[in-house]
């Protein structure tokens, strides 16, 4: 968002919190407890969401060098990214065409002398676009493989705005500007493309991907589940809510939003009065908050447990160790609200939900977050 539409967005969320109201859905939503335990219907999700639909990344900053490569194998197909010498990106399938083994030796990393992959089983190598550059012993051992047909499987990369999507399934491609659905409209003019890559925590979850992401849509709660911890900063069931094509944005006030009252409209600082929960489905939330972002990528493993990635942004790489420490905390005490405070909750939810009783799970219109993420899912799934 560039300045001026901050204003603007500051001037709707001082007048919700005036009026001590959110923006609000046109009906309340009912879903079945099947929804999130049924096995049938997460085999569809998983391969309809997770792998016949373009997924979020990250930002471009998390790729900024040649020869940058980021993997992971969370959607059920082993993806590797890597930035080439020409700035572009590619993708791959991650199995090395010998027997198998992925190419990478961490999930982010440097392509070996920044211009090749080599496999860590047996050392079969591959350049940056792929194609099989070396067999050792192969004179002998592969004698009459066709080794141009053995590069990488390619897959559908796309990047624009600072973001990017790859998608999963080899055979199919995407339009970015129909994923996106004009998200970039809240997501420009943050920086995607020149923050610093702090890390990513990864915290496994023995429940439904679907419970997971639910907590990240809505404000509700915030006065109920985290009067210590965030309620403290913003105000509880306070949001404008925005949707682009699936996904949506929600701008939410700081407490101390009425502070701008007494301060001429020019020298607000509106990021210091407002952060956005920027919601791209299928799995991911982009947390925009005063200086920084984060970024919350969620996985299915199995019907009752997923996975989290939890990356932190920051506009510079910190100048020393004693600054480094003092963000690596910072972002320790956000993934432990997550996790002490909503997962913990979360688990009980579940357990409520696997005990078989038949019921319906209601959300409410003040919760149009949660109502479009299930909406989508339904479109999707048909
Ligand atoms: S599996 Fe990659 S070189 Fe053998
Ligand atoms: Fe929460």
């Amino acid at each position: 968002m560039q300045r001026e539409q901050l204003v603007d967005e500051i001037k709707v969320l001082m007048d919700l919190v005036e009026h001590n109201t959110t923006t609000l859905a046109d009906s309340v939503m009912e879903l079945d407890v099947d929804e999130y335990t049924d096995p049938e219907v997460f085999e569809r999700e998983k391969r309809e969401l997770f792998r016949n639909y373009p997924q979020f990344v990250g930002p471009s900053c998390l790729l900024p060098e040649p020869g940058d490569y980021f993997a992971f194998d969370d959607t059920g197909v082993p993806i590797l990214i890597v930035r080439t010498p020409e700035g572009g990106l590619n993708a791959f399938v991650n199995i090395c065409s010998h027997r198998g083994a992925p190419l990478n030796e961490c999930a982010h990393g440097q392509a070996k002398k920044g211009r090749m992959f080599s496999c860590p089983y047996h050392g079969w190598s591959y350049d940056l676009q792929g194609k099989l550059i070396g067999v050792p012993f192969g004179k002998e051992g592969f004698d009459g493989i066709d080794r141009d047909a053995l590069g990488l499987r390619r897959l559908d990369v796309q990047e624009k705005h600072g973001m990017i999507f790859v998608m999963p399934n080899p055979q199919l491609n995407f339009d970015i500007d129909e994923v996106l659905g004009g998200l970039q409209e809240r997501l420009c003019g943050f920086g995607f493309d020149n923050h610093y890559y702090l890390g990513a925590k990864q915290v496994f979850t023995d429940f439904s991907w679907k419970l997971n992401m639910d907590t990240f849509h809505e404000y509700y709660h915030f006065e109920f589940l985290h009067p210590e911890s965030i309620g403290q900063l913003a105000y509880s069931n306070v949001a404008n809510y925005r949707q682009y094509g699936r996904n949506h944005s929600m701008g939410s006030p700081t407490l101390t939003i009425n502070e701008l009252r007494d301060i001429p409209e020019q020298q607000w600082q509106p990021r210091e009065y407002c952060s956005f929960v920027n919601y791209i489905f299928p799995n991911t939330v982009i947390f925009v908050v005063n200086d920084h972002f984060q970024t919350w990528r969620v996985y299915p493993i199995s019907r009752d447990r997923s996975v989290v990635y939890h990356s932190m942004f920051l506009p510079e790489k910190p100048a020393d160790g004693q600054e480094r420490q003092q963000y690596e905390e910072y972002f320790q005490m956000i993934n432990d609200v997550a996790v002490t405070e909503d997962y913990s909750l979360v688990d009980r939810i579940n357990r409520g939900l696997q005990a078989g009783i038949e019921r319906k799970i209601l959300v409410g219109r003040n919760e149009p977050g949660v109502q479009n993420m299930h909406r989508q899912i339904h479109a999707v799934l048909g």
